[in-house]
């Protein structure tokens, strides 16, 4: 009687720890690499791609090339626009200029960037900034950047744009 009972209890030991090392190790596996895996997959493939086709604009830049998302330009970027956009820009609604969220989407990087570095010639020339102008009173002014500067505002226009809302 009592062995009987010793070897129950021994199989149940044996069942729980098999049980117990089973889901030990399911647990880690979720807990050590799906968020991990999941947050480097979801930012990465989250940034948005630049626009291809559509107007460039008119203005000093005729291409740019489309690298990965670079984090660290995106970083310069987020300082020069605090100091030379956000008094007429910001992501949720108008102010002086229009809310830029999704611009990067709107627009491509090219007509982004001539807007940016030559604003007079495109509110002059270019059909869709002239279409824009037409609902606000007060122009876009030059900031007399330089063209790694507008490049590096328009790299956090694509993170900002990128985010999930
Ligand atoms: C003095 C206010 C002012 C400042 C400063 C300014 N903008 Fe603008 N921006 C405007 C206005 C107004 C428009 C709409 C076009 C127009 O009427 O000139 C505009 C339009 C734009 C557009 C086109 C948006 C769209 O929907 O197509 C972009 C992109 C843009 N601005 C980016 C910038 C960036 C980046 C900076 C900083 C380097 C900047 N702007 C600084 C006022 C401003």
């Amino acid at each position: 009687m009592n062995k009987r009972i010793n070897v129950i209890l021994f199989c149940l030991g044996i069942i729980g720890m098999i049980a117990c090392g089973g889901n030990g190790e399911k647990k880690k596996e979720s807990s050590g690499s799906t968020p991990s895996s999941e947050s480097a997959g979801s930012t990465e493939a989250a940034i948005l791609d630049f626009k291809s086709d559509g107007s460039k604009g008119v203005g000093p830049v005729t291409a740019i090339e489309h690298k990965p998302f670079d984090a660290q330009l995106a970083n310069k970027g987020v300082e020069l626009f605090v100091s030379k956009c956000a008094m007429c820009h910001n992501f949720e609604r108008t102010l002086v200029g229009p809310s830029l969220d999704g611009v990067v989407k709107r627009r491509t990087p090219e007509w982004i960037m001539n807007m940016m570095l030559d604003p007079a010639t495109m509110l002059e020339k270019d059909a869709d900034a002239i279409a824009l102008s037409k609902d606000f009173s007060s122009p876009m002014i030059s900031l007399g950047l330089q063209q790694e500067e507008a490049r590096a505002i328009l790299e956090y226009l694509r993170e900002r744009n990128s985010a999930a809302k």
